[in-house]
């Protein structure tokens, strides 16, 4: 028998113990041992809950309970979550997580002192929720020289911009909506800035590049400035706008960015819709590969959760491999990154933006006052002197080529 702590009852911890029980049967012919949830750490009682004589208060007792081998961390955030994993991990407990803040905060470090320690620091549910890409970066593509991932990585941006695509609606009203129903948080800052895509890129771009890339190098850019009018145009094009993180080893060194990009019908992107998540990555040897599902959500998080520990079950007294070292990966500016841009202008600098960007296609949905047009491929660089020459400009979204 293998006893388990989950740290954190709210809606990912309570859903790890849900698919522990659902699943019972399966999990622990996978797992070879049963596996028992002994303790749930949580500052809150659950009185009336089915589970609550395992509620406790002091993390000690979870410590220093010899019992215990595995513990899920979902309580999110890096403090307490950080001083508890280091503990845990430096008692040779292993530890899995959804905690993609702390991961990309302090995964290298974490992994190193579970390998020091024989056991296992995992964290398949911190990128794409129930999804599974972080084994397949760490196990299934390791013939491969990845040089691109791009990836629909935040439910909540998606949600908002499919429902914007679809009902020509505004950010602000979309936003609302979803607040109500409960799908965006009451502070939907993290999501909406893109910060939460940027903690996601940022681990899927250190297992791709093998080092440490750290989420504050990454440029990062969210979708309040998207309107309906940009829809329109978008529609227009035959395209769509979707926050897309992206990490691009070039010949020119390594970058990753996180912004709102037009994509084109015959993307495999342009179908992912409302909150579901996917990855699309390019390996030298295989090609495209692309993974697909929800990305967040209570059951389907807890179950990446889950199979992380029938993972450390399985492999008890060892460390499963990961490829993450602490070294930095030196991020180059996204400014020398070349690609299309499509700009919204007001119509009386349509004769400067001709003479700046010289050949341009011009896009028409009949709002008399502004002039908008796709630009050339040229670098961001460049892009932004034209711009700044004629004076600024409404909007503009990058096009994914
Ligand atoms: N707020 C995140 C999202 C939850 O909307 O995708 C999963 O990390």
């Amino acid at each position: 028998m293998i006893q388990i702590a989950v740290l954190g009852y709210g809606t990912v911890g309570s859903g790890v113990v849900e698919v522990i029980e659902t699943n019972k049967t399966d999990i622990n012919k996978k797992a070879a041992e049963d596996l028992a949830v002994k303790y749930i750490l949580d500052l809150r009682d659950f009185p009336g809950d089915p589970y609550e004589s395992k509620v406790v208060h002091d993390y000690n007792m979870i410590l220093n309970d010899p019992e215990v081998k595995i513990i899920c961390e979902t309580m999110g955030g890096t403090k307490p979550a950080y001083d508890f994993t280091k503990q845990a991990l430096l008692l040779g407990k292993s530890v899995c997580t959804s905690n993609k803040e702390l991961v990309a905060a302090h995964g290298p470090e974490l992994i190193k002192i579970a390998k020091e320690n024989h056991c296992n620091y995992l964290f398949e549910a911190s990128v794409g929720g129930g999804i599974p890409i972080i084994r397949p970066l760490n196990y299934s593509l390791t013939a491969e020289h990845i040089d691109s991932i791009t990836g629909i990585l935040n439910g909540t941006t998606n949600y908002i911009l499919t429902k914007m695509d679809r009902e020509g609606a505004d950010f602000e009203d979309v936003l609302k909506e979803a607040q109500d129903k409960g799908y965006a948080e009451r502070n939907p800052e993290a999501d909406v800035e893109g910060y939460d895509a940027c903690r996601k890129i940022a681990i899927l771009s250190s297992l791709m590049t093998g080092k440490n890339v750290s989420y504050e190098d990454i440029y990062t850019e969210g979708i309040t400035k998207i309107s309906s009018a940009d829809f329109k145009y978008a529609k227009q094009m035959n395209k769509s706008i979707k926050l897309l993180a992206l990490s691009r080893d070039t010949e020119n060194g390594f970058y990753a960015m996180v912004a709102p990009f037009l994509i084109s019908r015959d993307h495999p992107l342009f179908s992912v819709s409302d909150v579901f998540n996917a990855v699309y990555v390019h390996g030298n040897m295989l090609g495209d590969s692309m993974y697909y599902g929800r990305g967040a959500g209570k059951l389907p998080t807890a179950s990446a959760v889950v199979s992380d520990v029938v993972d450390c079950a399985r492999h008890q007294g060892k460390t499963i491999m990961c490829f993450w070292d602490e070294e930095k990966v030196e991020v180059a500016d996204v400014t020398g990154a070349r690609r299309k841009f499509f700009v919204r202008i007001p119509a009386e600098k349509r004769e400067a933006a001709m003479a700046a960007f010289g050949a341009l296609a011009e896009v028409n949905v009949g709002l008399a006052k502004e002039f908008a047009f796709m630009t050339q491929e040229m670098t961001e660089r460049d892009f932004d002197e034209k711009i700044e020459k004629i004076g600024g400009c409404i909007n503009r979204i990058r096009i994914m080529a």
